[in-house]
């Protein structure tokens, strides 16, 4: 009897299932993120933190404000923030930025240096959560690539969540955040701010712009030599993957690289893109 009481109040307490699939729905299509089904405790209990805060009392009424509002709306940030994650860290996947030091900065300045190139390099990190990648671009550029002062050098980090474009601004990271960085790189390019705290330099930052920007639409500046994707396609379904890379593809330069997660999914629908390693991709020189 009593764990009959226990489990109607638990079931009371969570997003009905009908709810449940609006809300997939409207999520779906803004921003091409699947739900899954299976995360319904978890989303309802980071749904009623959202509630408190707002003042809604039933999953319902909150949900009908989330859709009334627009995503400059706070609120829209702070629903975001709690269906999406933003587990990131500086220098994640060493074979990554193995391959961008030793090959990719490597022959840019080589092709600069016999004029093949212009010394102009556009790279696009693109659903770069809180920084943490444009910065780790920018440590391994300031130490690859001789006169890097001599460059036209920039670096634009994307995402669709404002909160964590905020916190990327601001070239702050902890502890966890900094363990893989090469102690060398630790001390020519950040500065410790407390126990727990490094700032990347300006020497770092002077390269990176940030903007928000849904994958879903087409991305209006470039074209970028390298784009980094990493780690967010797998929350996307095949079809809103396809949209993403039809606009990632146009992007880019001819002969440009996408970097990409390892388990993003994308072999499948690369369209024109060649294959180089099952995480990097290349668009056709013409
Ligand atoms: C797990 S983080 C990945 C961060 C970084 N790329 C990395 O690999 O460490 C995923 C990021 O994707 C962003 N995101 C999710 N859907 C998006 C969309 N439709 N457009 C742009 N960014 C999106 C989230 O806000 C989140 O910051």
């Amino acid at each position: 009897m009593g764990g009959d009481v226990v489990d109607s109040q638990v079931f009371v307490k969570q997003i009905s299932d009908s709810l449940l699939a609006k809300i997939a729905e409207f999520v779906y299509q803004r921003t091409g993120i699947r739900l899954s089904p299976q995360k319904k405790a978890l989303l309802s209990n980071r749904l009623r933190r959202r509630m408190r805060q707002t003042g809604h009392s039933s999953f319902e009424a909150y949900f009908k404000h989330v859709q009334s509002i627009g995503e400059d709306h706070p609120e829209w940030d702070a629903f975001l923030q709690e269906i999406t994650t933003h587990e990131t860290f500086l220098f994640r996947d060493e074979v990554h930025w193995e391959w961008f030091q030793n090959q990719f900065l490597d022959q840019l300045a080589k092709d600069a240096r016999s004029g093949r190139r212009p010394r102009k390099l556009h790279i696009w990190s693109a659903a770069c959560s809180t920084g943490d990648e444009p910065v780790t671009l920018a440590c391994c550029i300031a130490a690859k690539l001789p006169n890097a002062h001599l460059w036209n050098i920039r670096i634009l980090g994307t995402d669709i969540g404002t909160g964590a474009l905020e916190q990327a601004r601001k070239a702050t990271f902890g502890i966890r955040a900094m363990g893989r960085v090469p102690e060398e790189y630790r001390r020519r390019y950040f500065t410790q701010v407390d126990e727990e705290h490094w700032q990347a330099k300006p020497l770092l930052t002077r390269w990176i712009t940030y903007k928000q920007h849904n994958l879903l639409e087409p991305m209006r500046e470039g074209p970028f030599d390298l784009v980094v994707l990493k780690n967010v396609l797998i929350y996307f379904d095949v079809e809103s993957k396809k949209v993403v890379l039809e606009h990632v593809i146009q992007s880019m330069h001819p002969g440009a690289y996408l970097l990409t997660g390892a388990a993003e999914g994308i072999a499948n629908i690369r369209g024109s893109l060649k294959r180089v390693y099952p995480w990097l991709f290349q668009k056709p020189e013409k």
